[in-house]
């Protein structure tokens, strides 16, 4: 059946205006004001509502194995999908990671299988774990017959996934002939170590060791070096999850020198402060136990106004969930705490609210950084971030004023707490359109598993200007 949203003001990027938008075959067809329904047409009365492309979250962990453990995290792609449609996001962004040695054209057949019963779209970024020339060309295969044309490179954890500077460097180089972009973790693998061991020999075992052994400078330093490299290979940087002043001040002068580097922040890092992590109940300080950790208010402060200057140019969730059970293994000892946020469900809810609702930003300035800017640095936008002709039908139909409080008991993830618990947000979807079928919508996700559709996102050379 075609769809006929009317009455709504449609929101890009670039505009807002008043508008219906229809809807057939999978496709936006028609984006007008005073549209007439075809024959076999359903109607959703948008008027007082935005209608806006759905968000891409462009950094999420669903289903994903722990390297060097037995755990997996919680949320997979059937509801973790049903938690991103319910919160207005239709298409995420997953990780490939091999273990290291790994084939990666079995990790990526391996990640694909775990995907087949997707209720939102998806697609993958590979994480560089080791690099030699059998590496290399299994790399080729992926960007060139997979749709994948972003890796990822870790400069901590150093038993599992940290690739060494060198070899950084060569899978760089790599990626500048693929088209490929490169994303990076950064944070002072010896800072954190040092740090850690340190912590531990005072006999501190609380989870507040986590953000005590990860300073802003350990991630200040790892961004300003993972930037020398991407500018001696010539390659554009995507740097993940920045968190603090120190790493967007890395990020700022190397944007002011005309090198061409991108920045996410994640929806947690907006909201949360790193007071979480000294609740003297060490079950409940675990829980928030990410990398890099929640930060002052100086430092979120700091990640508004990148947003605001169009520094950052994306957010995310970073969904990596553990339930409780998992997170008490590190009871003993911080540095064994499963790694992890959630959030796929609320990011978009967390950036209208602190965002538009506060006035830091526009609601053209929400679509960018929630689907749009996603769509062009990770190629594949106009399919995605738009509402336009022509473009996939994945949208959101949001209540500017609708609001929602977060509660383990109703969320969709699969872990028995929330780190937004009894949060208030203001701005929430009223329906979720994916591939041109409301799958979201009275707060019922009725989405069929398989629903969500792998998007294959090509190589290239030029990411076209983002939106701030
Ligand atoms: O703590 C985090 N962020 N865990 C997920 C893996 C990663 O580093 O992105
Ligand atoms: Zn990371
Ligand atoms: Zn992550």
């Amino acid at each position: 059946m075609d769809l006929l949203i009317k009455g709504g003001t449609v929101v890009n990027a670039d505009d807002s205006r008043e508008a219906d938008v229809l809807i057939r075959n999978g496709l936006i067809e028609a984006v007008k004001p005073d549209l007439s329904p075809t024959s076999e047409c359903r109607i959703l009365d948008a008027s007082g509502l935005l209608v806006m492309p759905g968000g891409i979250d462009p950094h999420t962990h669903l289903e994903m194995p722990v390297g060097g453990s037995d755990l997996h995290t919680a949320d997979g792609f059937e509801n973790g999908g049903r938690a991103a449609l319910s919160g207005g996001t239709t298409m995420v962004i997953d990780f490939v990671n091999p273990v290291r040695g790994q084939s990666y054209l079995e990790a990526w057949e391996q990640c694909m299988a775990r995907a087949r019963k997707a209720t939102c779209h998806y697609s993958y970024h590979v994480t560089v774990t080791w690099f030699d020339q059998n590496a290399a060309e299994e790399i080729r295969i992926l960007t060139e017959k997979h749709g994948v044309n972003s890796l990822k490179h870790f400069t901590t954890y150093r038993s599992t996934i940290m690739l060494e500077p060198d070899q950084m460097l060569q899978s760089f180089s790599l990626a500048r002939e693929l088209g490929c972009l490169c994303t990076v973790h950064a944070e002072n693998d010896e800072i954190i170590v040092y740090l850690q061991q340190k912590l531990l020999e005072k006999g501190i075992t609380h989870p507040k060791g986590h953000v005590l052994s990860r300073p802003p400078i350990a991630e200040g330093e790892a961004t300003g070096r993972a930037i020398a490299l991407a500018r001696i290979a010539g390659v554009p940087l995507y740097v993940m999850h920045m968190s603090c002043s120190e790493a967007l001040a890395a990020v700022v002068t190397a944007r002011e020198n005309g090198q061409e580097v991108y920045s996410e922040s994640l929806c947690g890092h907006l909201l949360l402060d790193d007071s979480v992590y000294y609740n003297d109940d060490p079950e409940v300080a675990a829980r928030y136990v990410m990398s890099p950790p929640y930060r002052s208010e100086s430092h979120r402060e700091a990640l508004w106004e990148g947003i605001r200057a169009g520094h950052i140019q994306a957010t995310a969730s970073d969904n990596c969930t553990f339930t409780q059970a998992d997170r008490n293994r590190g009871l003993h000892d911080f540095t064994k705490i499963p790694n992890g946020s959630p959030g796929l469900e609320d990011r978009m809810r967390i950036i209208w609210s602190e965002g538009v609702e506060t006035g830091r930003l526009t609601p053209e300035q929400f679509v960018a950084v929630t689907s749009a800017n996603a769509a062009k640095i990770f190629n594949i936008h106009p399919q995605k971030g738009i509402i336009a002709p022509g473009s996939d039908a994945d949208v959101v139909i949001w209540d500017p004023k609708k609001q929602h409080t977060v509660s383990a008991k109703t969320h969709r993830h699969a872990i028995d707490y929330s780190v937004f618990e009894g949060m208030t947000f203001t701005g929430s979807p009223v329906a979720t359109i994916l591939g041109g079928e409301v799958v979201f919508e009275n707060n019922e996700v009725t989405v069929r598993p398989g629903q969500g559709k792998f998007v294959p996102r090509p190589t290239r050379q030029r990411i076209p200007p983002c939106h701030s």
